[in-house]
């Protein structure tokens, strides 16, 4: 398949910027890509001057347009919803801004993804806050379902825990309790598995049980073709969080 025209992208987010940062001096220069993503998938820039902008882009605008219209629309519509409405909680970055129905910006996470640690370099206190704030997101009626993911957590330079990638997230406040509990203990075995492979001390016994317990439930649903994933994909299109 033919690669997005990266050039083209860029163009129209800088106009896009101009518009909507208009207090600051939109410079070609500033812009670069982090990651271009496969057609179904966002790519993404940052935006970073001298003049304390710095800022990260998500846009859908360079895929076709059957994925753009549909797929694109509406994650980037609950990528910036979730995140307005988590933009108390500690580890949600804040300032986002849509820029089009397809392109969303927000405040760029200096650090890097814990993905890039190694084994065990990551102290405990980093893990406790980040399920602190993952039982804050909860309670916001929000669940994330790619925390599993090492590449959605960053280690700020302060080394703060910061959650991203808030596409695939939905909101519970119309489940039925008993699936809104699965959900919620998916994003927490999530974290431990974070914790697992990245922390400095092993989990806890009650924490390694919960986590033991609940892989016992996710074997079942690849056994039955995720039914859960399905309905989730499903839902996706149905909710927003407005
Ligand atoms: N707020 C942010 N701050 C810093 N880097 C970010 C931020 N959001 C995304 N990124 C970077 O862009 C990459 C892709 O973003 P992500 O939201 O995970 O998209 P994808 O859907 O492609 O996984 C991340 O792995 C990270 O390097
Ligand atoms: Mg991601």
């Amino acid at each position: 398949m033919a690669k997005k025209n990266i050039k083209e992208i860029k163009s129209k987010i800088l106009s896009m910027l101009a518009e909507h940062y208009s207090d600051f001096k939109i410079r070609k220069e500033c812009l670069s890509l982090i990651h271009e993503g496969q057609f179904a998938n966002a790519a993404v820039f940052r935006y970073k001057d001298d003049n304390n902008l710095d800022i990260t882009i998500k846009d859908f605008s360079g895929s076709p347009w059957i994925i753009r219209n549909t797929l694109g629309k509406i994650f980037i519509n609950i990528e910036g919803h979730s995140m307005i409405k988590l933009s108390d909680n500690p580890s949600v970055t804040k300032g986002v801004v849509f820029l089009s129905p397809y392109t969303v910006a927000f405040n760029f996470i200096e650090g890097k993804a814990i993905k890039e640690f190694s084994h065990g370099e990551i102290p405990k206190e980093f893990f406790l806050t980040l399920e602190e704030n993952v039982k804050k997101m909860h309670k916001r009626n929000i669940v994330h379902l790619d925390l599993r993911n090492l590449g959605n957590v960053i280690m700020s330079k302060e080394g703060y825990p910061y959650i991203i990638d808030f596409q695939s997230c939905i909101s519970t406040k119309h489940l039925p309790k008993k699936l809104r509990k699965i959900l919620r203990d998916s994003d927490m075995t999530g974290v431990y598995k974070c914790w697992k492979n990245r922390c400095s001390e092993p989990l806890d016994k009650e924490r390694e049980d919960f986590f033991n317990e609940f892989q016992k439930i996710r074997k079942l649903w690849v056994l039955r073709g995720y039914p859960l994933h399905r309905f989730v994909k499903h839902l996706k299109e149905k909710l927003s969080h407005k």
